[in-house]
């Protein structure tokens, strides 16, 4: 259960304009879960470390929440968290900053997932009738909810991770939109897909797109970086699929110590006015990750 909305707001620039309310993907309990496997603890030795009762932390992680502003700072440092986030996380108040100087269009598109949302983007020239789409959602018909009017074909589609929120869509789109080339991580099983390795950039007008390989969520895991050859100062769009979240990170499903490898070598070598596109809950930015998410002040 997650009933922390934190407002999403996308300015990009040009003129882009998107203005909702997403509920991040984890709340305090799940980032407490996932950071005690993380950490290869017990709950009991969890509340030994922090001194915080079995019974509250037991009951946090099952989202009734029972911790004063002391416990949550504890819990903090025993798990090795970024207070100013997981606080922020406890206070329901988790930041989220303005998205700017991206130097094309983002269009996310919007699918409840569980509680939740899981996004695909549309990117693209402003007003171009043309797009990239990066993944690809459960069906079309989710995907259509959020489509916009002008964006009439595809030239590429790129998947981050064969996941049925991600990837459930593929064939649908296909089917409407003809032969469009395929991407994926190597490795991902995706039938008709072209495996791509880290480092191979592909452009598109004068988009570029170069991909990543990041195990940890799913062995075959990969994000992408998009930037304009025409506009090498503006901001980047990093597609992070299930790596980093705005507040969180992703399940590592796959592998705990690559996720966490893969994590911090991403927010080393992505430039930090990059913009961040996750897989699910609201776009962010990295810098503002590394200021505020609770994982990222511990790699
Ligand atoms: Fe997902």
């Amino acid at each position: 259960m997650k009933f922390n909305f934190a407002s999403g707001v996308s300015s990009l620039i040009p003129v882009r304009v998107t203005a909702c309310l997403i509920p991040l993907e984890d709340e305090l309990g799940d980032v407490i879960d996932k950071a005690l496997r993380r950490a290869g603890l017990s709950d009991d030795e969890l509340s030994v470390r922090s001194g915080v009762p079995l019974g509250k932390i037991r009951d946090a992680i099952d989202y009734r929440y029972d911790l004063d502003s002391a416990e949550v700072r504890r819990l903090a440092s025993a798990l090795k968290l970024n207070e100013v986030g997981l606080c922020a996380l406890h206070a329901g108040r988790y930041p989220l900053p303005e998205i700017t100087g991206l130097p094309f269009c983002v269009w996310p598109l919007r699918m409840q997932h569980g509680v939740g949302v899981s996004n695909a983007y549309l990117v693209g020239e402003c007003g171009g009738a043309e797009a990239l789409l990066f993944d690809v959602g459960g069906s079309f018909s989710m995907l259509a909810r959020d489509w916009p009017a002008n964006v009439k074909s595809l030239r590429g589609v790129f998947l981050t991770h064969a996941e049925p929120e991600h990837t459930g869509g593929l064939r649908e789109v296909m089917a409407r939109f003809g032969r469009v080339p395929v991407y994926a991580p190597s490795g991902s099983g995706v039938e008709g897909a072209i495996p791509l390795e880290e480092g191979q950039p592909q452009n598109f007008g004068r988009l570029e797109v170069v991909s990543y390989s990041t195990p940890g969520h799913a062995a075959a895991h990969s994000c992408y970086l998009v930037s304009s050859r025409a506009a090498p100062r503006g901001a980047p769009l990093l597609v992070a699929g299930d790596l980093l979240f705005a507040g969180s990170v992703g399940g590592a499903y796959h592998c705990r110590r690559q996720l966490g490898l893969q994590l911090q070598r991403m927010i080393e070598i992505v430039p930090q006015n990059a913009v961040v596109a996750p897989g699910h809950g609201p776009m962010t930015t990295l810098a503002h990750e590394r200021r505020f998410n609770p994982f990222c002040s511990a790699n």
